[in-house]
């Protein structure tokens, strides 16, 4: 069995694709899954974006909710490996969602509009991935428009995104003109063509120097892509895995998802150089894949499309050993033994029941209300896995119950919301009010229309001033008990009775941050 855990470790890759809204995620995701023959037309993959006009639909959002689940995770096969790519919500509001998944993946693809460059999203994700070193391989996608000039999207990568890059192809002319691109790691050009439905390239081995390249390409873009290619080996070193494994270096390709270009490469790029599942660090040490014994966290909880039913799907990434179907196993922050007697797996846009899942899977549990999100399952092992961080919400409202007699439904229905991580609840020091924070309007909506929904409570939101909300330590314990004493009113307590100060501005968090030396503010509850 070891062996076999160890074989079927190395064949996995599980990963993530990222970008701000319209960069060109889904249509990406799209391309890679017909490549590996999961789907066969385009098409397939519906974007899981709310419009922005939709924000008051919830027909669109129940209707976005049915779609996540179907593609939440898209596996397939492709040079012998199995290939799980875990989807993330393409809408800014539903950005925690996003977070979280990044908890559950061994490597990520960020994609770049290569007009718009760095966006405001793409800046916040990548500081997630840093926030663990994953391992990132960039995009730069949409060169059948008039784009930034590579270079300048490069630099511009360096700088906002803290990470040096190595372009591994690079494209010959870009918009009209975009002649194809230059693997500088194969050296092959690769032709590009306007909306090909078919998914082989036209490639041809050239050296640059060959003659048979000015011809191709035009005498005009033949020097200029020599001379970029001279200035990329003068001024980026040859590529370094273990930089990139490291999180330290992004290796940079170019295409056009739409048209199907460039994605080739990418995928077989990412097939020689991302990581199999990784060693995961726990409360107690780091477990490793190829350990004899499973074990597995929950990143998302979803709930079930059906209302009259409450059940949910659990999302369960598998860190080590084999995952059976219908074995017992602990559930550590609950400490009692559940069994799985129908657990799925996802295939491109269907799931089946699966016997058994390896390290880098991820398998769906139906779930009646047994799982948070971070909870931890082992072969008995008292441990927790880490690294399934809160962030700080940015918009804050008071819950206010509209309905006296069904207040039980409310706090039932707000509790297992915010336990799927729909929002964050907080609770005030003062009067014991309860309040939700979340980083998007539309998740107020979400909840309200669930709870109504589902549970049958109304509510309605009262919204708070507040901006930011810390999380709160201090080495000495008297000076943190003395500041929220000191700061009654900002001082709330997260659902795990963790201490958090609320900010009405980042001016005022600053002051208070200067004001108390002794006292560290955190904006993701992960700082111990
Ligand atoms: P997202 O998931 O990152 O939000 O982006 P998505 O794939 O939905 O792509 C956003 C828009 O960009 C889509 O157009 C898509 O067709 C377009 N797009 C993706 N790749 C390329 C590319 O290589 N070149 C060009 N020119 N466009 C690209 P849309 O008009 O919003 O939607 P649709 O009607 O085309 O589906």
């Amino acid at each position: 069995m070891q062996t076999n855990i160890q074989a079927e470790t190395a064949r996995r890759r599980t990963f993530a694709i990222i970008s701000h809204p319209d960069a060109g995620k889904t249509t990406l995701t799209e391309k890679l899954l017909l490549f590996g023959g999961a789907i066969q037309t385009a098409g397939a993959v519906k974007s899981n974006k709310i419009k922005k006009s939709a924000t008051s639909d919830f027909m669109e959002i129940e209707k976005q909710r049915g779609i996540s689940v179907a593609t939440s995770v898209m596996t397939f096969e492709y040079d012998n490996l199995k290939i799980n790519i875990l989807d993330t919500p393409g809408h800014k509001d539903f950005a925690e969602d996003t977070y979280r998944t990044l908890t559950a993946v061994d490597s990520v693809i960020l994609v770049i509009d290569c007009v718009k460059g760095v966006e405001e999203q793409t800046e916040r994700l990548m500081e997630v991935c840093r926030m663990r070193d994953t391992p990132v391989i960039i995009f730069i996608n949409k060169l059948d428009r008039e784009g930034r000039n590579p270079f300048d999207l490069l630099d511009e990568l360096e700088e906002k995104l803290n990470i040096r890059v190595r372009p591994m192809t690079w494209p010959v002319n870009m918009g009209s003109e975009f002649k194809g691109v230059y693997s500088l790691i194969e050296k092959k050009l690769y032709f590009f063509k306007v909306n090909k439905t078919k998914v082989e390239d036209d490639v041809l081995p050239i050296e640059l120097e060959d003659s048979l390249l000015d011809q191709k390409v035009g005498d005009r873009d033949a020097a200029q892509l020599r001379e970029d290619v001279e200035l990329i080996e003068g001024v980026y070193d040859t590529f370094d895995r273990q930089a990139y494994l490291d999180g330290k270096l992004a290796p940079v390709f170019f295409g056009s998802a739409v048209n199907n270009f460039g994605v080739k490469e990418l995928l077989e790029g990412f097939c020689d150089i991302s990581p199999e599942p990784i060693a995961r660090p726990t409360d107690k040490r780091e477990v490793l894949p190829e350990e004899k014994n499973f074990s597995g966290f929950v990143f998302k909880i979803h709930a079930n499309l059906d209302p009259r039913h409450r059940d949910r799907i659990a999302f369960l990434r598998i860190c080590s050993g084999v995952f059976e179907r219908g074995k017992f196993y602990h559930h550590t922050r609950l400490d009692k033994n559940v069994r799985f007697a129908s657990p799925f797996s996802f295939m491109a846009d269907s799931k089946s029941v699966v016997e058994e899942g390896f390290p880098g899977d991820v398998v769906g549990l139906y779930d009646t209300g047994t799982f948070k999100i971070g909870d931890t399952l082992t072969e008995g092992e008292e441990l927790q896995f880490q690294g399934i961080p809160s962030f700080s919400p940015e918009i804050f409202k008071e819950l206010v119950n509209l309905d006296p007699m069904k207040s039980k439904q409310l706090d039932k229905g707000i509790q297992q919301l915010t336990d799927e991580g729909v929002a964050q609840l907080f609770t005030l020091e003062l009067g014991n009010r309860k309040f939700v924070g979340t980083v998007g309007e539309l998740q107020f909506e979400v909840i309200q229309y669930r709870l109504e929904n589902e549970y049958g409570a109304k509510c309605r939101w009262v919204p708070l001033n507040y901006t930011k909300a810390c999380w709160i330590t201090a080495e000495n314990p008297v000076k943190l008990a003395e500041f929220i004493r000191l700061k009654g009113n900002q001082i709330a307590y997260d659902k795990d009775q963790n201490p958090v100060f609320l900010a009405e501005s980042d001016w005022m968090l600053r002051m208070n941050q200067q004001n108390n030396p002794d006292i560290q503010f955190h904006l993701t509850s992960e700082f111990k």
